[in-house]
């Protein structure tokens, strides 16, 4: 029988919570510190990764936004996301709904036109080398404030042909989706698809929010859902789909072990779960790791791993042909 590492790899399988940003390796991120002659605060690509130990989600997003200093120019934006494209090309990711946050670098003088530029060119290289399909979604700082938000959804609206969707990361409790109402509305007029992190470390109510406030149809983590049944009721019924991400939420704590999460409960209760990978160059996998990570420590079955995958489609943007024929080609994986 072929292994569940081979299975898993076999899967056609959409990314759809990963921060561009979070793929930036020690190697690369010393690279270009050389390149940009910026001191980085550790000796060596070894030191630097042996400084991952997070005690929350504060104390990662302070590492992750000043080694993003890094990145300058849109090579290097380029660069960043080429690796992680043939990277994941060779674990069945077949898709990749990709954030990326404008205000890390246009607050230290880097255009929004720049970090798009270079995106962009990694991602119609891909497709055109592997076939892989992707869609962009930019985000906001929540910890920022609404006004900030609004001019950035006005360059948005200027790059309106490369990103198809807005999101809502960074610190989460203290800053609840109702924050930034008016920009989320202002987006859902221009036609911009809206996504939210909500219930990471925040409470349900910021689930709430995000849905009936925000209107968002996926949420980013939600795994704080299950404190409320009726909530999860709510996203079994509605088929709202959840983009969890199984070593991020222990990386930041979230669950003290791989055994404790609660992505098995959610997937037995109906809910439109997927697994992702949220920052894999901090926490310790890319998609494929984060499959067998759960696979192994909640005793996953392979119809379950299937499930996870044609979660995925469902949960995209893909056109529908699209999304028949991925999930004609996880129906023929899991038949064998
Ligand atoms: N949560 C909030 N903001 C983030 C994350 C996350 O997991 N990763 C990168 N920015
Ligand atoms: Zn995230």
């Amino acid at each position: 029988m072929q292994s569940t590492e081979a299975y898993v790899r076999a899967l056609p399988k959409a990314e759809l919570h990963l921060h561009i940003e979070g793929t930036l390796e020690p190697e690369l991120a010393f690279g270009l510190a050389r390149k940009h002659r910026v001191a980085l605060p550790y000796a060596s690509a070894e030191e630097l990764r042996a400084a991952y130990d997070f005690a929350d989600l504060q104390s990662f997003l302070d590492l992750y936004y000043a080694l993003a200093q890094v990145l300058r120019d849109a090579d290097d934006f380029y660069r960043l996301a080429l690796g992680y494209l043939e990277r994941v090309h060779g674990q069945g990711v077949v898709h990749a709904e990709v954030f990326f946050d404008p205000q890390t670098h246009t607050g230290r003088g880097i255009a929004f036109g720049t970090v798009v530029d270079g995106l962009r060119r990694a991602f119609t290289e891909a497709q055109s080398r592997f076939g892989m399909t992707h869609r962009l979604i930019a985000c906001f700082l929540r910890h920022l404030s609404a006004a900030d938000a609004m001019g950035v959804l006005d360059e948005v609206l200027e790059h309106r042909e490369a990103i198809c969707a807005v999101g809502l990361d960074s610190s989460e409790v203290g800053h609840p989706p109702s924050k930034f109402a008016g920009v989320f509305a202002r987006a859902r007029e221009h036609g911009l698809i809206t996504v939210a992190h909500a219930g990471e470390e925040g409470p349900p109510g910021y689930i709430y929010e995000a849905l009936d406030i925000l209107g968002v149809r996926r949420i980013d983590h939600g795994v704080r859902s299950e404190e409320d049944p009726a909530l999860v009721a709510r996203l079994v019924r509605e088929r709202i789909a959840l983009t969890v991400c199984p070593l991020s939420n222990v990386k930041l704590r979230v669950f003290d072990s791989i055994e404790h999460h609660n992505l098995k409960r959610l997937l037995e209760a109906g809910v439109c779960v997927t697994v992702n990978s949220d920052d894999p160059a901090y926490f310790g996998g890319y998609l494929l790791e984060n499959y067998l990570a759960v696979q192994r420590a909640l005793g996953l079955t392979r119809p379950q791993l299937a499930s996870l995958a044609r979660n995925s489609i469902e949960a995209s943007w893909l056109e529908p042909a699209a999304k028949r024929r991925w999930t004609a080609s996880i129906d023929a994986c899991e038949r064998g």
